[in-house]
């Protein structure tokens, strides 16, 4: 459950994390295994905070990180108290939600949020006619879903955030506005 092993991502979660004050309240939705986000999270002094709704994902976490808090629920669902961190993190998880429920879960992070806290997120972009696939990675079908960049963009605009930057990985060069997508957003 490694997703951020290329370098690429490592320098969007690096900067991330270098502009955090040491012991801001960071929510990593979606948080898997833990390494290396939340483990980085806590050797810098944060207040971790992981969820996700794998219970063996879980488990391992907290071997490895334990100096962060773990809540086990869906991130669609999940309950906090408004302005309770200063910062989030969502890196390979809301792509395993379904599209038409990422306003939703942007909306309801953004109150979670305190003004100016920054929010890095992966999505999965997609061009007009695609979506939703299945792809069978460890033995089971895992649900992905994927929308063009631009919509993704105006959902988090319109959920009250404001888009720093953000780096479109394309699968290929046949598909360039199809791929991985980074985004750096600030609570507006
Ligand atoms: C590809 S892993 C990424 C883990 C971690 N963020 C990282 O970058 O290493 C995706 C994680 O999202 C979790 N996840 C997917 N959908 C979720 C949901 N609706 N609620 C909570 N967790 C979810 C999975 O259990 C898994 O741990």
């Amino acid at each position: 459950m490694r997703s951020c092993g290329r370098e690429a991502e490592r320098t969007w979660v690096d900067r991330f994390l270098a502009a955090l004050p040491s012991d801001a309240r960071v929510l990593d939705l979606g948080c898997g295994v833990g390494v290396p986000i939340l483990t980085n999270l806590v050797a810098r002094g944060c207040r971790a905070v992981g969820v996700d709704f794998s219970r063996s994902c879980l488990r391992e976490a907290r071997a490895l990180c334990p100096g962060a808090a773990l809540v086990r629920a869906d991130l669609a669902e999940v309950e906090f108290a408004p302005a309770a961190f200063d910062a989030a993190i969502a890196f390979d998880s809301i792509w395993h939600v379904p599209r038409q429920e990422h306003a939703r879960v942007f909306a309801r992070l953004r109150t979670w949020l305190g003004e100016r806290a920054s929010f890095l997120l992966t999505l999965a972009a997609a061009s007009e006619t695609e979506g939703e696939i299945f792809t069978d990675l460890i033995g089971a079908p895992i649900y992905y879903d994927a929308q063009p960049k631009a919509q993704s963009l105006h959902l988090l605009r319109a959920s009250g955030f404001r888009i720093v930057d953000h780096h479109l990985e394309p699968v290929s060069d046949a598909r360039p506005s199809t791929g991985h997508l980074i985004i750096l957003a600030e609570a507006a």
